[in-house]
């Protein structure tokens, strides 16, 4: 029987399985938690597109350079275009499902989001994960009932089934029964992000631990730009994480100050007259980080939302109101909220061709596991554009593929399967603090050497499990990609190399092989021309 396993069940695995389903292929879709809570729930500001519904005269062709500028021009061209140009009909089919997108008097309204001239992001207020969610997974319960999609949540990864080269399969654990079957076939993995890597700095949900990405990796799995990490300028902590306050408080005119000589300096207008608040994420985190420096200056940034108008808080960010007032305990329509940067988003990861796959033979991934899309900084709005059409994008190109047989045993027992045991919090948390002290919003060598120091030597301490080998393995691939690019770039900005150099316009290429830890340079394939033809 042909089935492909998909591995996460947020946008892009629900993508990839409509996608298959509807070309009569079925797949199994294993998830650590049900759909309902996947982090894609958690998306608020928007979805990008460039459906021009505002008569700004936009179209795909400045959608593509815009995400290009915006990831410093480290993403994959071809990848881009494919994504900027299919984003207006991704829009379409979320309309046709049923997606509440605020409106104009007669078309889908569009605002503005970070890095873009133009307004170009949909929006269901600030809650718009959850909206497109809910309309997603009801187009896939059409396919469940007829067979063609299986849900298996509260299913977790153990591993790959691999020899390092081709992968022939997926070894998953029924999290309730605690039974383990090997389901072999084509993987497409859609894990999302590695939140759990950073417990206290991330905004998303920390169910996305990592373990996914660490386990793939230490099984032969190429890495690309794992030193890309995005810094949301604008959350706010709760319950020892971070808490996303969406950039559409910007994009509807909210402005960010510090106050400078007993007055509020607001900075990023004065600096960056253009854009201002809507800079790309990575200039403003920057920015906020280095006038918290200056000596003249308070040490908390904040949010001054206060002038929008009564209508835009109603229509367009009353959710955002009502979260924050739960949480802050104050209105933030009558006084601004300090704010500070979190750990938003992972532009590196498993490293993939246009249309999706691995360098394991059998093995590909979509979504935010993957990196091709958004280079040295994803503009917001663009990632669940990414994970929509990524999803897609790889079972396309698996069901034009041979696809082998599938089938699904019973697996060892967990007593021998090594990979069973997860990594002990206290040591998550602990790798945690070290690629903080290396991989904050401004890094050096100095910082770097440090941490793989302290790495190394709490790697030294004792035997670890292989999951907890595994982590250790991905962290010190983080910490060594951004070592070795000496540039700044994006999200990585190197005090001792703080120029961007075309000599490093290259992604980073991270892989175990034989146990060994290897960190190359890849070169990036032009743009083809007759891709070029963008509305
Ligand atoms: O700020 C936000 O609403 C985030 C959006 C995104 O990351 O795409």
């Amino acid at each position: 029987m042909k089935c492909i396993h998909i591995v996460g069940a947020g946008l892009a695995g629900l993508s990839a399985a409509i996608t298959l389903a509807s070309k009569g292929i079925t797949c199994n879709l294993f998830s650590l938690q049900p759909s309902e809570r996947a982090q894609s729930v958690l998306a608020e500001g928007g979805i990008n597109g460039a459906l021009d519904t505002m008569g700004e005269d936009d179209c795909t062709e400045n959608h593509f350079a815009d995400t290009l500028r915006g990831g410093v021009y480290l993403a994959d061209p071809n990848a881009v275009d494919h994504l900027t140009k299919h984003a207006p009909e991704i829009l379409r089919w979320l309309e046709r499902l049923g997606v509440p997108f605020n409106r104009t008097e007669t078309d889908i309204a569009l605002r503005n989001f970070g890095g873009q001239k133009k307004k170009r992001t949909a929006y269901a207020q600030s809650s718009t994960g959850k909206i497109i969610m809910t309309a997603v997974i009801d187009e896939a319960r059409k396919y469940e009932v007829k067979g063609l999609i299986r849900r298996f949540p509260h299913h977790e990864m153990i591993r790959l089934l691999t020899d390092g080269e081709t992968c022939r399969g997926v070894r998953i654990r029924d999290t309730f029964t605690g039974k383990m079957r090997d389901y072999t076939g084509i993987v497409l993995l859609c894990t999302g992000g590695m939140n759990g890597v950073f417990p206290s700095m991330t905004t998303g949900t920390t169910q996305n631990s990592g373990d996914a990405a660490a386990t793939a990796f230490a099984q032969g799995a190429a890495f690309s730009n794992l030193e890309m990490l995005q810094y949301h300028p604008t959350t706010i902590g709760i319950s020892g994480k971070r808490c996303l306050v969406t950039e559409a408080a910007r994009g509807e005119g909210g402005r960010l100050y510090i106050e400078r000589g007993g007055e509020k300096w607001f900075f990023m207008e004065e600096k960056y007259q253009e854009l201002g608040n809507l800079m790309p994420r990575d200039v403003v985190a920057r920015t906020m980080f280095f006038v918290r420096r200056q000596e003249d200056c308070g040490d908390q940034v904040f949010l001054d939302m206060t002038g929008l108008p009564e209508e835009t808080w109603q229509h367009k960010l009353s959710d955002l109101r009502m979260e924050l007032m739960r949480y802050l305990g104050f209105d933030p329509k009558t006084n601004p909220i300090p704010v500070q940067e979190g750990i938003h988003y992972f532009m590196g990861g498993i490293d993939t061709d246009e249309d999706h796959r691995t360098n394991l033979t059998g093995l590909y991934a979509a979504g935010e596991c993957t990196s091709q899309y958004h280079g040295a900084n994803r503009l917001g709005g663009n990632s669940m554009l990414g994970a929509l059409y990524g999803g897609r994008r790889a079972a396309e190109t698996i069901a034009g593929g041979d696809i082998p047989d599938a089938s699904e045993t019973v697996a060892a027992k967990s007593e021998t399967e090594p990979f069973a045991v997860p990594a002990s919090p206290v040591l998550i948390r602990r790798i945690s603090e070290i690629l903080l002290s290396g991989l904050g919003i401004v890094r050096s060598e100095q910082d770097l050497l440090q941490a793989l120091g302290k790495l190394h030597a709490l790697a030294a301490e004792k035997a670890y499990l292989p999951r907890e080998t595994a982590r250790f393995q991905l962290a010190e691939a983080m910490l060594r990609s951004a070592l070795e690019r000496r540039e700044s770039r994006g999200a990585h900005y190197r005090e001792d190399y703080p120029e961007t150099s075309e000599a490093y316009r290259k992604p980073t290429i991270a892989q175990v092989q034989h146990e060994q830890l290897t960190i190359t340079f890849r070169t990036l394939p032009e743009r083809r021309k007759s891709d070029a033809d963008h509305t």
